[in-house]
């Protein structure tokens, strides 16, 4: 099973950017702690801080031979109804993920215009969302 992990903008700060909001691990060492809990799934990992870098991305996944996504999106998550398009032109299930439980912070992140299009979401449980996301996509996509 191949699986993408897609970060957004201001992904690649996790670990020192609000750590008493987004953790105080690195996404690199959350990419590896992914790596050792899953190790029959397939990882590749990307982050970029441009949205239309991670909408090239999302419309590669088929070509690529992802079985999925596990998406963080950052505050595209909020506003980008172009990523919206791409996760729905695909035919392979993304899950949105937080680290902070967004429902209980600002007004404008209790938005998000990707969820519709997403097949669940796990929100607030720091790099755990990313654990569970995986772990709910694989089980998924097992069946
Ligand atoms: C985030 C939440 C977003 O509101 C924020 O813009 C981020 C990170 C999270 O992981 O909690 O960049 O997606």
């Amino acid at each position: 099973m191949k699986l993408l992990v897609a970060n957004g903008p201001n992904l690649n700060l996790t670990g020192t950017r609000e750590p008493h909001i987004y953790g105080s691990d690195t996404l690199a060492v959350i990419n590896s702690e992914l790596k050792e809990k899953f190790p029959v799934v397939s990882f590749e990992f990307f982050q970029t801080n441009s949205e239309g870098d991670l909408i090239d991305k999302i419309q590669s996944v088929e070509k690529e031979g992802f079985d999925g996504v596990v998406l963080n999106a950052g505050a595209l998550s909020h506003y980008s109804f172009a990523l919206r398009d791409a996760i729905a032109a695909v035919k392979r299930p993304v899950v949105e993920v937080h680290l902070s439980q967004v429902y209980a912070r600002e007004e404008f992140r209790r938005t998000s215009v990707i969820s519709e299009v997403c097949k669940g979401t796990v929100t607030g449980f720091g790099k755990f969302s990313y654990f569970a996301a995986t772990y709910a996509l694989s089980e998924f996509l097992r069946q």
